[in-house]
């Protein structure tokens, strides 16, 4: 058994998505939306969200990747897997768990804006302030943190902890 010390609890996390969800819903009223969910780390994130939302919702998904097995982003982001549908004169909100540097995120838009949607905007659970180097607005943001490796609710590390139904950091051991 591992038991991470608990960053942000589960219930921490139910709250804010509401508020999130709320925000979400009001700004499109009336409007479709395309949620894509930047896989796999928003995956839980992406599915608690667009149940607080309160609109008829387009599921994509788009994987990303930068980290490898490691702790470090390798400074090159990978499209992996690909959205299915057009996105071109849709509203688009990006679901991410993190951003850290800002190089997926900043990565991702310039990918999406080539397809002409109507609009993009972004959700993310978490923003690591301290080490942004690629500056991104976050219109939707869950929670500022510090420069700690996070781990759960979706968030990795070498492939592990994604199941945690918290957010939690790693000690050095685990
Ligand atoms: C993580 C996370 C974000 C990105 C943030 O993805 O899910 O997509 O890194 O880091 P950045 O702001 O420095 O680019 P990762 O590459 O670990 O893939 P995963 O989501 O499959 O775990």
């Amino acid at each position: 058994m591992y038991t991470p010390e608990v960053l942000i609890s589960e219930e921490e996390i139910a709250l804010r998505i509401e508020v999130l969800g709320e925000a979400i819903s009001k700004e499109y009223a009336n409007q479709e939306l395309v949620v894509i969910c930047v896989l796999k780390g928003a995956f839980i994130f992406c599915a608690d969200l667009i149940k607080k939302i309160n609109l008829p919702v387009k599921l994509e998904f788009i994987t990303l990747a930068s980290y490898g097995e490691g702790t470090q982003s390798s400074g090159n982001v990978k499209l992996e897997m690909d959205v299915t549908g057009s996105v071109e004169g849709r509203n688009i909100l990006i679901v991410e768990d993190i951003v850290d540097s800002g190089l997926t995120i900043k990565t991702l838009i310039g990918l999406l804006e080539q397809r002409n949607p109507k609009s993009i905007k972004l959700a993310s659970l978490l923003f690591k302030p301290s080490k942004v180097k690629h500056p991104v607005d976050i219109d939707y943001l869950g929670f500022e943190i510090e420069d700690k490796f996070v781990i759960g609710y979706g968030l990795d590390y070498a492939g592990r902890y994604r199941e945690l139904p918290y957010i939690g950091v790693l000690n050095a051991g685990q």
